[in-house]
């Protein structure tokens, strides 16, 4: 009898939650489901951005796990009546994420701006975009809506928190997916639609 067959499962499941979340720390695979789709079913280099980007965790893990060729960084670092409330250091934050990213400098490029304005600064045809910024219903629509656009045929839109507690998500989400005859597809808490390449 090998070590293997003598370990209890419950020693197993052990090694095997320790090891993923060893390998979670490591950057070793996409941690959201909508960049592990993209790794196996997209051709690489990639062009993305990401609206919401705070200090730069899953821009690392996706700049870490994927082969991108440009991922544009779009957030404003500000306070505001619809998100932080004057209560977050957001020059912290914007400095924490430039250190955390600089190793991608040559891919990356930071647009500090509110994603309602950026949209022109994005060029078009580009492999996809991941929202997690401003939870509200109105500003979902407008991400959506806007950068819907800038996505080439057969590329991605999606995003983070389609759950209960971001209704306002789950509502445009639904509403766009209805209105343009798209599938929704996701796993997880992320959504995402596949552009029709008609
Ligand atoms: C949930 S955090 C993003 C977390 C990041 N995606 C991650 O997983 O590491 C949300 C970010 O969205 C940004 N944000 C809020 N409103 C925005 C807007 N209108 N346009 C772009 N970014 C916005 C906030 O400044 C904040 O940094």
């Amino acid at each position: 009898m090998g070590n293997e067959s003598s370990m209890s499962y419950k020693s197993r499941k052990k090694a095997y939650l320790y090891l993923m979340r060893v390998a979670r720390n490591l950057n070793l695979y996409p941690r959201r489901p909508m960049m592990r789709y993209i790794k196996q079913h997209y051709q690489q280099p990639l062009v993305g951005v990401e609206i919401g980007v705070s200090e730069g965790m899953h821009a690392n893990n996706i700049l870490s796990t994927l082969s991108i060729k440009k991922l544009y960084l779009v957030d404003p670092y500000t306070n505001y009546s619809g998100y932080g409330n004057g209560s977050l250091d957001f020059e912290k934050i914007y400095k924490n994420a430039q250190k955390r990213l600089l190793r991608f400098n040559s891919k990356i490029q930071f647009i500090r701006d509110f994603s309602e304005i950026t949209a022109n600064q994005i060029p078009d045809n580009i492999d996809f975009v991941y929202i997690d910024a401003c939870h509200r219903y109105e500003y979902v629509k407008k991400d959506i809506e806007l950068y819907y656009p800038k996505v080439k045929k057969g590329g991605l839109i999606g995003g983070h928190n389609f759950e209960i507690r971001f209704k306002d998500v789950c509502k445009e989400v639904l509403e766009f997916a209805d209105k343009h005859s798209l599938e929704l597809q996701g796993e997880g808490i992320d959504w995402w639609f596949i552009k029709k390449m008609l």
